[in-house]
């Protein structure tokens, strides 16, 4: 056998340019060759007869095919130590690289991210479920069952977890509510102190704790039919929204909200009522404690009814607004009537007006009696029997 020349033998060897031109004029019995389906005899006769060269140089070109994947000197390309088929090994840089050729014959899918086309059509799609839902939500309609005048008693900030929390009032709202037919209650939030953050110190000027809070929460959400509850600004604090809800499960409510709550109330006879509820309207004046529902009323005039909460006192307006309708401003006092904060802080205490019940009467021949404040409870409930046996449905 001629010998090999040292390019040949050796697998990175550079092959000369006028062998290289011959391998390819025999580039078609490249695989048979490296499969070893063409013997090594057959191989020198072929490439005698369609190159006329001699036995020397189709021995190096039969040893080059047979040894080498590719005919360029390519440092991925490798000779098998124990023979075998030559095979490509991948260097490790390669991994990362997307759709790279790693080993012969075998790429690989790589996941391809969303076409923008495609994210705009699924966040146009959501925009429009959430919009939509927005405008559903956005009035809740309640349709009252019974026949005749209801009331409404607007439970100001409870904060049932402060030590300054006037226990009596709030009992005696609940157990006039709870035992008066045709009463609701609203609720314009702060139902528990629920600390967050730095103010979390303030758990130790008080006795109860979290978990006592929670367990008055609940008994208060879960004791009286609620017409709305307001999530307060404390209430919004931590979890503490997520928190009302799921109790309010166990409760009656027909709406609750951080929000506005925007509430239309029909009857089986007269007109509609509204209620515009708010934790605290838009708007503060040092000379009128009523500026920010009177403002809403204004501006917003969409309701008969504007309560908001909040800053802790207590007010009320009426006027007649453009159309003709008596519209009804007031902010509720609330059950926290020792507040360290509002000592120092210098804002007077009010005694009063902790909450107000409204008295619904659709059917009432005078504009100005469709809807009364009444600022104590027990004489709300006394006036909502009291007018609903005049109308024949109480004995
Ligand atoms: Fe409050
Ligand atoms: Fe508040």
């Amino acid at each position: 056998m001629p010998a090999l020349p040292k390019w040949a033998s050796d697998p990175r060897g550079k092959i000369p340019e006028k062998y290289e031109r011959w391998i390819e004029e025999l580039s078609d019995c490249r695989e048979d060759v490296r499969a070893g389906r063409l013997k090594k005899k057959d191989f020198d006769k072929l490439a005698r007869q369609r190159l006329g060269v001699g036995g020397g140089v189709t021995h190096a070109i039969y040893t080059v095919m047979r040894n080498r994947v590719q005919m360029t000197g390519d440092d991925d390309f490798r000779i098998p130590k124990h023979g075998g088929k030559p095979e490509r090994l991948p260097s490790l840089r390669s991994w990362d690289r997307e759709t790279e050729v790693f080993a012969e014959g075998l790429t690989w899918d790589h996941p391809q991210a969303d076409s923008v086309k495609d994210l705009i059509q699924r966040r146009t799609a959501v925009f429009k479920e959430k919009y939509e839902r927005k405008k559903r939500e956005k009035i809740t309609n309640v349709r009252v069952r019974m026949n005749g005048p209801i009331a409404i008693t607007h439970l100001g900030d409870p904060h049932v977890d402060a030590d300054g929390c006037n226990w009596p009032e709030l009992i005696k709202a609940v157990e006039t509510i709870s035992k008066t037919e045709g009463m609701y209650a609203g609720n314009i939030g702060d139902t528990t102190n629920n600390w967050v953050g730095s103010l979390q110190r303030l758990y130790a000027d008080q006795s109860s704790t979290f978990e006592e809070g929670v367990r008055l929460a609940e008994w208060l959400l879960t004791s009286v039919p609620w017409l709305y509850v307001i999530l307060g600004n404390h209430d919004s604090w931590n979890n503490g929204s997520t928190l009302v809800k799921q109790i309010l499960r166990r409760g009656s409510v027909a709406t609750c909200t951080a929000g506005t709550a925007r509430i239309e109330l029909t009857f089986p006879k007269g007109d509609p009522i509204r209620i515009m509820a708010k934790h605290d309207f838009k708007g503060t004046s040092s000379w009128n404690r009523i500026h920010g529902p009177m403002k809403a009323a204004k501006l917003d005039p969409w309701a008969d009814i504007y309560v908001s909460g909040h800053k802790h006192h207590w007010a009320q307006h009426i006027h007649e607004g453009m159309d003709g309708k008596p519209r009804y401003s007031m902010t509720v006092r609330g059950y926290k009537y020792c507040d360290a904060y509002a000592d120092v802080g210098g804002w007077y205490d009010h005694d009063l007006g902790s909450s107000c019940t409204t008295i619904l009467n659709p059917t009432a021949t005078s504009k100005t009696e469709r809807i009364r404040c009444i600022w104590d409870v027990e004489e709300a409930a006394e006036y909502l029997r009291w007018v609903r046996r005049r109308q024949g449905y109480a004995s």
